[in-house]
């Protein structure tokens, strides 16, 4: 990503302020801007005139409207949607500054709906029952499904009416483990439709984890499968979900139901274990059940679903979501940023188990009544062309990933590529960590042959849905930059101090005022949530990313402030990796940071120290490494290993990082004053068992 940083680096240095307004003004009046930036790409004249929000002026209209009269504004979008009765005179009220009393942020309060209602039933009563709502493609090329809106609908009903059958209330959380089957977005929606709530799990989390999200939230059911082919490999998901309930269970929250769909084409269910009394066979079931289920209606404001993310400190945090906040904002920002069509067919291919899965291939698509592509397999299986095959298959038109995909099939060459026609794209997405600008234009030239703009959306799973995203038919792009607001959100960059700066500049990330899709609380931890997001910097709700504005006020990402590390942007905490490795019997202290790597963003570099005696050896490191795979899973593995005897520390025992990063990456010379170390002399030590 260096030419990315490079040019981040580059912005943050020039002089403040200048030109941002005049260019924006030139930029509104049409006018052209000054062609030295040929950085500058513009939608085309065909694409805009079709698009939904076709100018810059367009944009500015109705951006200007959400912030002075945002109520009106999103009462304007809220009412398109089904409420069993409107929300009350106080379309939202919010307390974001933590000197005036608790955080507290309420949308459309005391309207009563249902998601599920909103995402199946009112496209099915309209008429359009016999669109598809999901085309299914497996791991392995040629088996595939599809559901339509109304075969949903009765996929869902069964299963929600198993959930009340086996005591499942509204309010209460059920866990669910899967891969990517249509029975994921199945039961995400059961859940909804009954009132429940649901916490998807990645089915990469190890058994500890899983063990972990159990016990913080005590669902009555778990949803998972026997096993799963992912690529050339066969994951047994029933035993890992095993193991965490008899851990859970010898701690006190006892699970009563384990709901397994038999995947045959991965696993026989003779051969799966099996609890009498506890396991269930989702087939046993589930068909059996009535296909209609009537609705559990619910305050905007009841909880639709905790989803767990990675923090700087402690365990993963429950993020908690809302109904009709969440329902009004993940639809709109889908709408808007895909320039979404009812003739589009869309394919994200993001896992549900996190939250892109949630807002942008369950809710906002389907609240849309969109056509969606749901994706089982690995996306360079059999070979790198897998993902343009699926493309020409389904005649995609939207396609959103995340910039390691793009970086790791631009490494295998354009050629696999250009064997498939791609002509149905429209519109290509990224998210997950800053794509650079060399990944940028692959993108947008190979994979889109220079036609579809792209949506760089940022966003996190505490927002809920898109934050900063072009509006791909209104803003000339820029390489890497995920240019400007969505509607209703006011982005500020503050310095150390807390202090807003105008302009362009470079500094911490915040936002003023709250946006429907907020995140409401940490469950079970309100606390908590206060003093993480609210309290750095008090006024703002603070995001943990740092960003720069250039001179035309385009938003430039460059990545965590924070002890989080985004590998392959996935969300690992520092803190976790380290409690991993310290559980180690031999290891005595750990510190790890992350380091560029060419294809995953960033990779997890560990330095250990080991238990007094010990020797270092290659078996000892792959024993560390597979205790962070054990505890947390496969994905938050360190790529390196540094063995440390000794770690900078400043005298009052504090790790001191920015070190540790520099050693990490090689930048020995920029190591910065080191005598405030308790001893200095670790720093060489470490040097010198760079390369062990
Ligand atoms: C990063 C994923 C730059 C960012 C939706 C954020 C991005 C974290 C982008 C949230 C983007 C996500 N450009 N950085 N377009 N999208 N990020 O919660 O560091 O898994 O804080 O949500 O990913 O990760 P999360």
């Amino acid at each position: 990503t260096s030419d990315h940083l490079r040019h981040v680096d580059s912005m943050s240095i020039l002089p403040s302020g200048a030109g941002r307004i005049s260019k924006l003004n030139a930029l509104i009046l049409g006018d052209s801007l000054a062609s030295e930036e040929d950085d500058l790409i513009f939608p085309s004249p065909s694409f805009s005139s079709q698009a939904l929000v076709p100018s810059p002026q367009k944009y500015m209209e109705m951006y200007s409207r959400s912030i002075k009269d945002p109520a009106g504004f999103w009462s304007d979008i809220a009412s398109d949607f089904y409420w069993k009765t409107r929300w009350g005179p106080q379309v939202y009220s919010e307390n974001l500054d933590i000197r005036k009393g608790n955080i507290k942020i309420e949308w459309f309060k005391g309207g009563i709906t249902n998601i599920c209602y909103n995402c199946l039933d009112r496209h099915v009563e309209s008429g359009n029952g016999d669109k598809v709502a999901f085309f299914w493609e497996g791991n392995e090329p040629g088996f595939d499904a599809m559901l339509t809106y109304s075969q949903l609908l009765s996929r869902v009903c069964q299963l929600a009416n198993y959930l009340k059958d086996v005591g499942i209330c509204k309010g209460d959380a059920v866990i669910i483990y899967l891969p990517m089957l249509m029975e994921l977005p199945i039961a995400m929606l059961a859940c909804s439709r009954i009132g429940a709530v649901h916490s998807v799990v990645f089915a990469g989390f190890s058994a500890e984890s899983l063990a972990q999200r159990i016990m913080d939230c005590k669902p009555k059911v778990v949803i998972t499968c026997n096993a799963v082919q992912r690529g050339s490999k066969i994951i047994y998901l029933k035993d890992i979900v095993d193991a965490a309930l008899t851990e859970s269970a010898e701690n006190g929250v006892a699970v009563d139901v384990c709901l397994t769909y038999a995947n045959e084409l991965a696993m026989k269910k003779e051969s799966t274990k099996w609890k009498e009394g506890r396991d269930i066979w989702w087939q046993d079931v589930v068909p059996n059940h009535p296909s209609a289920c009537d609705i559990e209606w619910v305050d905007a404001e009841d909880p639709l679903f905790l989803l767990y993310t990675s923090g700087s400190t402690g365990k993963p945090k429950g993020v908690l979501h809302t109904t009709g906040g969440y329902m009004v904002y993940t639809a709109t920002t889908f709408k808007y940023a895909f320039d979404y069509k009812p003739s589009d067919v869309y394919w994200c291919t993001a896992d549900c188990g996190w939250i892109t899965g949630h807002s942008y291939v369950t809710y906002g698509p389907l609240l849309n009544g969109a056509t969606v592509v749901v994706f089982e397999g690995a996306p360079n299986y059999p070979n790198a062309g897998r993902c343009w095959e699926i493309v020409d298959k389904f005649k995609v038109s939207i396609f959103y990933t995340a910039p390691t995909l793009v970086r790791s099939l631009m490494r295998e060459g354009d050629q696999h590529v250009k064997r498939y026609s791609r002509k149905s794209l429209r519109v290509l997405g990224s998210v997950g960590e800053p794509i650079n600008p060399s990944a940028w234009r692959w993108f947008f030239n190979v994979v889109g042959d220079s036609r579809c703009p792209i949506s760089d959306t940022w966003w996190q799973t505490e927002t809920g849905g898109f934050l900063i995203t072009p509006l791909p038919g209104a803003w000339p792009q820029k390489p890497g930059s995920a240019t400007f607001p969505f509607f209703g959100v006011q982005p500020v960059i503050v310095d150390e101090k807390g202090v807003e700066i105008e302009g362009e500049c470079s500094g911490y990330l915040c936002v003023k005022a709250s946006w429907p899709g907020a995140f409401r609380t940490l469950y079970g931890d309100h606390e908590r949530y206060e003093t993480t997001y609210f309290s750095a910097f008090p006024g703002y709700y603070f995001s943990g990313d740092g960003c720069s504005r250039d001179k035309d006020g385009y938003h430039w990402l460059t990545g965590r402030v924070d002890d989080v590390i985004n590998v392959s942007g996935h969300r690992i905490g520092t803190a976790e990796v380290e409690s991993a490795l310290v559980s180690h019997p031999q290891c005595a202290e750990a510190a790890v940071v992350g380091v560029e790597h060419e294809v995953k963003g960033q990779g997890i570099y560990a330095f250990v120290s080991l238990v007094e005696g010990v020797p270092y050896s290659e078996e000892l490191r792959k024993s560390l490494i597979t205790t962070v795979r054990n505890q947390i899973g496969a994905f938050a593995a360190p790529d390196k290993i540094h063995w440390a005897p000794g770690l900078p520390k400043t005298r009052s025992g504090k790790i001191m990082r920015r070190i540790l990063r520099k050693i990490a990456s090689r930048q020995l010379n920029e190591l910065g004053d080191t005598s405030t170390l308790a001893d200095p002399s670790v720093v060489d030590q470490l040097i010198a068992l760079s390369d062990a």
